[in-house]
C-alpha cells in the first residue's frame, strides 16, 4: 500500500452529502492508501448511499454525538470494521437558526446549549469515545471558522468555534502524554450544506472571492481536505494544539 497515509485507519464523521468536507476527507484518504469507517448522523441511508461513491466502500456506523448511548458503544461498533484506529476526523457543526443570521442578541440558551452541544464540546467526546482504539502517533482533526473574529451573521456558531479551538488546545494537553495529536483545520466558506443554512452565507462568499490573496472556491473542498490528510499523517509529529488556516489567506490581510 502507498500513499500518504498508507496503513492507516480513520474514522471520518460528518459526510451527509459529498459537498461535505468529510467526504473529500474521506475520498482523499481511501486514495492516500487509509482504510475509512464513516459515521453518519439522522438521514443513515442517505450517508450510506453518499458512502458508496467513494473509491471503496466505506462502512457507516450510527452516531448522534449528542448521545451518549451511541458514544458508549462506539468503540466496540468500530472495532467490527477495524483493529485499532490512526485518526479521529471530526467534521461536525450545527446550530439552531435562531443562533445565526443576526440572532445572537436575542437566542435563547436552549438553542445556544444545543450549538455548543453538538459543535464543541462533541469533539472532546467523540475523541474520548474512540480513545480506546488510539495508540501514540493517533491524530484527531476538527474543522473550524476562523473564531478570533467576530463575523456578521455566525453569531454563536461563531462562539461554538471559539470554544472548539480552545476544546482543541486543551485536548492536546490532556492526550499529549499518550502520544495523541490534536489540531484543527480553519476552512475558508464552501457551499455545503451547513453553510447553506447559514442566512447571510453569501456576505462571507464575496468577502473570500474577492480579497483572499490566493484567491479562493467556494466549491473546492480539496484543499480543506488536504491540510486534514497532512495532520492526520506522520508529516507533523511534532504538532499539537495547532490550527491550520486553509482559507486563501484571508486571515492574514486587513480590511
Ligand atoms: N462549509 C464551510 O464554509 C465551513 C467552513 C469552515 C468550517 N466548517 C466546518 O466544517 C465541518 C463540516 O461541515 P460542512 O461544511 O462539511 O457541512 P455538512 O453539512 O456537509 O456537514 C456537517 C455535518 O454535521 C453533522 N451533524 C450535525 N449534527 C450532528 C450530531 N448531533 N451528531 C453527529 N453529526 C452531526 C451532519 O450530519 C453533517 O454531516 C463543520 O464543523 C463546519 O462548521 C465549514
Amino acid at each position: 500500500m502507498s500513499g500518504l497515509l498508507a496503513g492507516k485507519r480513520l474514522l471520518v464523521t460528518g459526510v451527509i452529502t459529498d459537498a461535505s468536507i468529510a467526504f473529500s476527507v474521506a475520498k482523499l484518504a481511501q486514495e492516500n492508501g487509509a482504510q475509512v469507517v464513516l459515521t453518519g448522523y439522522g438521514r443513515l441511508s442517505l450517508v450510506e448511499r453518499i458512502a458508496k461513491r467513494l473509491p471503496e466502500p466505506a462502512p457507516v456506523i450510527e452516531v448522534d454525538v449528542t448521545n451518549t448511548e451511541h458514544l458508549a458503544g462506539l468503540a466496540d461498533r468500530v472495532r467490527e470494521h477495524v483493529d485499532g484506529l490512526d485518526g479521529i476526523v471530526h467534521s461536525i457543526g450545527f446550530a439552531p437558526q435562531s443562533c445565526l443570521g443576526g440572532g445572537f442578541l436575542d437566542a435563547p440558551w436552549e438553542d445556544v446549549a444545543t450549538a455548543l452541544h453538538v459543535s464543541t464540546f462533541s469533539y472532546k467526546s467523540l475523541a474520548m469515545a474512540a480513545l480506546p482504539l488510539m495508540s501514540p502517533g493517533g491524530a484527531v482533526v476538527g474543522l473550524t471558522f476562523d473564531a478570533t473574529k467576530a463575523w456578521p451573521v455566525y453569531d454563536w456558531m461563531g462562539v461554538a468555534k471559539a470554544g472548539l479551538e480552545s476544546a482543541s488546545r486543551y485536548l492536546a494537553l490532556h492526550l499529549g502524554k499518550q502520544g495523541i495529536r490534536s489540531n484543527l483545520v480553519a476552512a475558508g466558506p464552501l457551499r455545503t450544506i451547513a453553510a447553506k443554512s447559514i442566512p447571510g452565507f453569501d456576505e462571507f462568499e464575496g468577502a473570500w472571492t474577492e480579497r483572499a490573496p490566493l484567491g479562493w472556491s467556494l466549491t473546492d473542498q480539496e484543499p480543506a481536505a488536504r491540510a486534514c490528510l497532512a495532520l492526520l499523517s506522520d508529516w507533523f509529529p511534532a504538532t499539537t494544539g495547532e490550527i491550520v488556516h486553509v482559507d486563501g489567506g484571508y486571515h492574514a490581510i486587513g480590511s
